[in-house]
């Protein structure tokens, strides 16, 4: 299946394609992750998204668009994938839709995890996340279960995200609220959006995410 994931920074994207890709076996493509694991090789790539993500703005189109093409071409999204964080501009949903067609696949359900701003600069401001195995943690409403060890793979290594600070938080809601209303509408249209509450806990979330996925098709 091939599924999207969208809601604003911080409503739980991350969260539920770690369960997703555990329990539905499919990749997560993340563009937030391809460019973070750019920044810390300090290839081109990084370095030119830096620039946009310290402020929490998008990434040109040309050149978000053109590493998800490239991962798009690899074997592994054959039996499906989990899209987070793109599209994210009017401009990368047509040039998604161009992209899936030349390889003969289309979206079968868009998730939109729908939680209020006010809620979300808490969640962002407390988020930690495991530097070995890339694990999301909340100090408050996601630790993990015994303190300082990743549940996962027993790391003591975290860390918070650079684009974390409320200063920066403040302006990606603020880019991301505006970007996302029209795309929101184009996949309304075609009848594939799945709205969540996404302010539950993230058990409840999954459980609702999973019910959708499984009725696909
Ligand atoms: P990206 O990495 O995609 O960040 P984002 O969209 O801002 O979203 P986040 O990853 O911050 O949030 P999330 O929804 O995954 O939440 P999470 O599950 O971690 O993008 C980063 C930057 O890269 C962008 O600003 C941009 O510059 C650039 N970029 C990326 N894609 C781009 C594109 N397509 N075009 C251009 N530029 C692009 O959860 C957050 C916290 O809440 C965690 O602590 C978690 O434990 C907690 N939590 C999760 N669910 C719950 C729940 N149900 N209840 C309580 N707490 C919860
Ligand atoms: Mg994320």
């Amino acid at each position: 299946m091939n599924l999207l994931i969208m809601g604003l920074p911080g409503a739980g994207k991350g969260t539920q394609a770690e369960r997703i890709v555990v329990t539905f076996h499919i990749p997560q493509i993340s563009t937030g992750d391809m460019f973070r694991l750019a920044m810390k090789k300090q290839t081109k790539l990084g370095l030119e998204a830096k620039a946009f993500i310290d402020k929490g703005e998008l990434v040109p189109d040309k050149v978000t668009n053109g590493i998800v093409k490239e991962r798009l071409s690899e074997n592994d999204v054959d039996g499906g994938f989990l899209l987070d964080g793109f599209p994210r501009t009017m401009d990368q949903a047509i040039a998604l839709d161009i992209m899936l067609s030349e390889l003969q696949k289309k979206i079968e359900a868009v998730i939109n995890i729908q939680v209020k701003p006010e809620i979300l600069i808490e969640r962002l401001t407390g988020r930690f996340i495991c530097r070995d195995c890339g694990a999301t943690y909340h100090k408050l409403n996601n630790p993990p279960k015994v303190k300082g060890v990743c549940d996962r793979c027993g790391s003591h290594n975290f860390y918070q995200r650079a684009d974390d600070k409320p200063e920066t938080v403040k302006n990606r809601l603020e880019v991301n609220i505006k970007q996302s209303q029209p795309i929101l509408a184009y996949y309304e249209k075609q009848g594939l959006i799945h709205n969540i509450d996404g302010s539950r806990d993230i058990d409840l979330v999954f459980a609702d995410v999973k019910t959708i996925i499984e009725n696909i098709g």
